[in-house]
């Protein structure tokens, strides 16, 4: 019989090189689920990689039923999808549904990882919707090879701190700790690997003859969770995965084999990555003044923001007299991430572009914007010590 994914629509990139899934168009950017580099041309990944763009029909969908539209979608942060109307109309007919998303823990988390978690959040809220979160522990460990099993493990509990801190309680976030929660999972894992041949995973991901076997049969696992709540409740409980466009490989390959199971096929949203403080499109974890992490402490946040790179002009007179450029500004950026008033965003904007807000005054207004929303969650995060277990998916199946 011929394997479902291998029948794979050729990538319509002429630029495109190497592999099918893992973009690297040449001397530009190159997006792979463990590698971001260069200036990302989101436009032409979205082609590459053949998910839609989000429509002003889908967006209407959405407020349709959810009563509002998240201002991480209305500002276009959140710009693409797999059957995200599909999922949205499903919705209306009254049919369950639930949401998943992740994170590997190589280390502590940053303000990018939290975005789409807080979406996460108002979907859950929005739509009643259960949250399978996964830990991938197991991930890291084969990805690293410095890391320590223990050590991925433990991140997997403090990143766990970051999610619950979000305000969700036990009885709508499930959590997955990859390397302790297996058995659920395990199950629907090996069915996917039975349908995903070397050839396949080799050119969604660039595995080459040096990949451990870990890694080879990793994507089964996140795979997996897609399902999860289709066979623990016995029906076609489809999920949304709202995570950054650097996951969509292993999304795509879900879509790809959830027919032969009888599964419903996973729906997608994706965000594009939060900028790094450097002006780059993402931020790099061995560049810790690139990112903002949730446990820097005051001090630190101040000057990551102070010492950012800006849209600005390299004088203060030159800045009144031509203004600055906000879409280059990860300064702007994180105004644009953390401030739900529209108005007042517009105005940074406008103020920025006329040469009225200097580069200093805007970092001290995001300073306090952002110390604001870190000393909140921080306190959530350490309330939610020691209460992980409770989270824990094999806690409630037992
Ligand atoms: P990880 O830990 O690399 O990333 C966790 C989540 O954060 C998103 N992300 C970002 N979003 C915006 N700006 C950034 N700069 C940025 N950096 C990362 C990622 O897209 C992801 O949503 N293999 C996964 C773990 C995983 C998972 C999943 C992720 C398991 N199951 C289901 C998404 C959905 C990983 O290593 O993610």
């Amino acid at each position: 019989m011929e394997n479902p994914v291998d029948r794979k629509e050729p990538s319509n990139n002429p630029q495109a090189v190497i592999f099918d899934d893992v973009v690297q168009i040449t001397d530009e950017f190159v997006v792979t689920p463990w590698e971001v580099r260069g200036r990302v041309d989101y436009d032409k990944l979205l082609r590459h990689f053949g998910a839609k763009p989000l429509t002003r029909d889908e967006i209407a969908l959405l407020e349709k039923y959810a009563g509002e539209v998240h201002p991480l979608i209305r500002r276009g942060f959140f710009y693409a999808h797999r059957d995200f109307d599909v999922i949205m109309k499903w919705h209306g007919g009254g049919r369950p549904w639930a949401l998943y998303t992740g994170r590997g823990p190589s280390g502590p988390v940053h303000i990018g990882h939290m975005v789409p978690w807080i979406l996460l959040k108002w979907l859950s809220d929005k739509f009643n919707l259960e949250v399978y979160f996964q830990l991938t522990d197991d991930e890291k460990f084969f990805d690293d090879p410095e890391m320590r099993l223990e050590e991925a493990t433990g991140w997997a509990y403090e990143n766990a701190l970051d999610v619950i801190a979000l305000g969700f309680t036990p009885d709508k976030l499930h959590l997955i700790v990859d390397t302790k929660d297996i058995k659920p999972l395990y199950p629907i894992a090996v069915k996917v690997a039975k349908k995903l041949t070397w050839n396949t995973v080799k050119a969604t991901f660039g595995f080459t003859d040096s990949t451990n076997i870990g890694l080879i049969f990793y994507p089964s696992l996140q795979i997996a969770v897609a399902f999860l709540p289709s066979e623990l409740r016995r029906e076609a409980v489809p999920v949304l995965i709202p995570c950054a466009i650097d996951q969509d490989p292993y999304f795509r390959l879900a879509r790809d084999v959830a027919d032969v199971f009888g599964y419903p096929k996973p729906a997608t949203l994706y965000s594009k990555f939060i900028m790094a403080l450097t002006g780059e499109s993402k931020m790099s974890a061995s560049n810790p003044d690139s990112a903002i992490y949730t446990q820097d402490d005051e001090k630190t946040v101040r000057r990551k923001i102070m010492n950012a790179f800006t849209g600005g002009r390299p004088t203060a007179e030159e800045q009144r007299k031509y203004g600055g450029d906000p879409d280059i500004c990860p300064v702007f950026h994180y105004h644009m991430l953390f401030d739900p008033d529209d108005a007042s965003v517009e105005k940074i904007r406008q103020d920025c572009r006329g040469g009225a807000l200097l580069c200093g005054e805007c970092k001290l207004k995001l300073y306090e914007k952002l110390s604001k929303f870190l000393k909140e969650h921080r306190e959530r995060r350490e309330k939610a010590r020691g209460k992980v277990d409770d989270y824990r998916i094999s806690a409630k199946l037992r």
